[in-house]
C-alpha cells in the first residue's frame, strides 16, 4: 500500500481586512504590523463549521471521491462552534458523509497532530480520511487589543489522505514483489509531538472570554520548541535539512519562520510563507500554505516535505512526509 494526498481544499473568512483598516480603530500602523509580523491582510468571518465544510467539499471534489467513500473525518480546530457536539459532526452532515468524525484540539499544531493520527489509522487499515484544519480566531479576539487583534485570521484547509493498494495506481507492467514491505512506501517518514502544559498561561482563552497572549515569551518558545522538534523528527526520519525539498511551517509571524529556517539552514526559497494574506489561522495555516505551494508547482512527486506547528498548550508537532500526491 501507499498513502497519498489525493485532494486539497481551502477557504478564507469572507471579509478581507487590511492593516490600513485596522489603523482606523486601533493604535497601530501598517508599517509596524508588516515589519513585526509579515502580515499585510487577513480574512475574518464565518463559522468554523462553514469554513471547514467549504474546504472539505473542495478537497472531496478534487479527489474525485463520492461522499460515501470517506471512512473518517478529523477536524483540527481550537475554535469549535459549540462546547458540544464536536464541530466535525456538523461538517460530516453538511458534506453528506456517513463516516465517523471527531475534533482534535492541538491549537496551531493541530493539523500536524491530525496527519500523524490519520497516517497511523491508514496504516491500520482505514482507506480514506478527510483531514480539515479550521479556525475562526477572530471570534475570540478582543478587537480593541492591538497585541492580538492584528495577528489572527479565519480560514480552513483540507486534504484527503488515501491508502492505495499497489496495483490501483500502477500503470507499469512490472509485477510487484509478493513480499512487499508496506513501510517501504509509507508517507510519514518521521514525526515528533509534544506539550509543555506548564506554559499554558502564555496563550489561552477561557469560555466566553478573549484570547490572552504573552507575545514575546510565546515567540521565544515557538522558535526553541519548533527547532528542537524538527531536529528530533529529522533524526527519526534519518534525514538532514539538506534532504528537505520544502518546509511548510505554521504561519504565526514571518520573523519566527525566518528564525527557525535559518537555525536549520533551510533557505527562504525552500520555505513556504503565506502569512502576508492569511495572518495566523491556527490549525488552518499549514494546510492553506501546503495547498498554495502545491498549486503553484513548488512540490514534486517524491519530495520530502517538512511540516511544523507550535501553539497554545503549549503544543508543538513536526513531521516529514514523502510527497505521494494524486492516484
Ligand atoms: O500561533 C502561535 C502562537 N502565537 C505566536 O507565535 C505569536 C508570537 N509572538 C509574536 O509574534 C510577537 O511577539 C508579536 C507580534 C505578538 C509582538 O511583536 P514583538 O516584536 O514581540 O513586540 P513587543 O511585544 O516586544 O512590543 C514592542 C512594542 C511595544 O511598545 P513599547 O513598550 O516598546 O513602547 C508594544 O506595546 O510594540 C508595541 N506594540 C504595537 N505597536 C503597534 C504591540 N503591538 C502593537 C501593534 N501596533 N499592533
Amino acid at each position: 500500500m501507499s498513502i497519498h494526498i489525493t485532494g486539497f481544499g481551502t477557504a478564507l473568512g469572507e471579509r478581507m481586512v487590511t492593516n490600513i483598516e485596522l489603523e482606523t480603530f486601533l493604535d497601530t500602523s501598517d508599517t509596524w504590523i508588516k515589519e513585526r509580523t509579515g502580515i499585510h491582510r487577513r480574512h475574518w468571518g464565518g463559522t468554523t463549521e462553514a469554513l471547514a465544510t467549504q474546504a472539505g467539499k473542495e478537497a472531496l471534489f478534487n479527489s474525485n471521491l463520492d461522499p460515501e467513500q470517506i471512512d473518517l473525518i478529523i477536524l483540527a480546530t481550537t475554535t469549535p462552534d459549540r462546547v458540544m457536539p464536536a464541530t466535525s459532526c456538523a461538517v460530516q452532515y453538511n458534506l453528506g458523509l456517513s463516516c465517523g468524525a471527531f475534533d482534535l484540539n492541538g491549537a496551531c499544531s493541530g493539523f500536524v497532530y491530525a496527519i500523524v493520527v490519520a497516517h497511523s489509522m491508514l496504516v491500520g487499515g482505514i482507506k480514506k480520511i478527510l483531514i480539515i484544519g479550521a479556525d475562526t480566531l477572530s471570534r475570540v479576539t478582543d478587537m480593541q487589543d492591538r497585541t492580538t487583534a492584528v495577528l489572527f485570521g479565519d480560514g480552513a484547509g483540507a486534504v484527503v489522505l488515501e491508502n492505495i493498494p499497489f496495483g490501483d495506481n500502477d500503470t507499469s507492467t512490472d509485477s510487484k514483489p509478493e513480499t512487499f514491505d508496506a513501510t517501504n512506501d509509507k508517507m510519514l517518514l518521521g514525526w515528533d509531538a509534544g506539550v509543555d502544559g506548564s506554559a499554558l498561561d502564555l496563550l489561552y482563552c477561557n469560555h466566553g472570554g478573549y484570547m490572552q497572549m504573552e507575545g514575546q515569551e510565546v515567540f521565544r518558545k515557538a522558535v526553541r520548541a519548533t527547532v528542537s522538534s524538527i531536529l528530533t523528527t529529522l533524526k527519526r526520519a534519518k534525514l538532514t535539512s539538506a534532504d528537505i525539498a520544502l518546509f511548510i511551517p505554521h504561519q504565526a509571524n514571518s520573523r519566527i519562520i525566518e528564525a527557525v529556517s535559518s537555525r536549520l539552514g533551510i533557505p527562504e526559497e525552500r520555505t513556504v510563507s503565506n502569512i502576508d494574506y492569511t495572518g495566523n489561522t491556527s490549525s488552518a495555516s499549514i494546510p492553506l500554505a501546503m495547498a498554495k505551494a502545491a498549486s503553484s508547482g513548488r512540490i514534486n512527486k517524491g519530495d520530502n516535505i517538512l511540516l511544523a506547528g507550535f501553539g497554545a498548550g503549549m503544543t508543538w508537532a513536526s513531521a516529514v512526509i514523502k510527497w505521494n500526491v494524486g492516484k
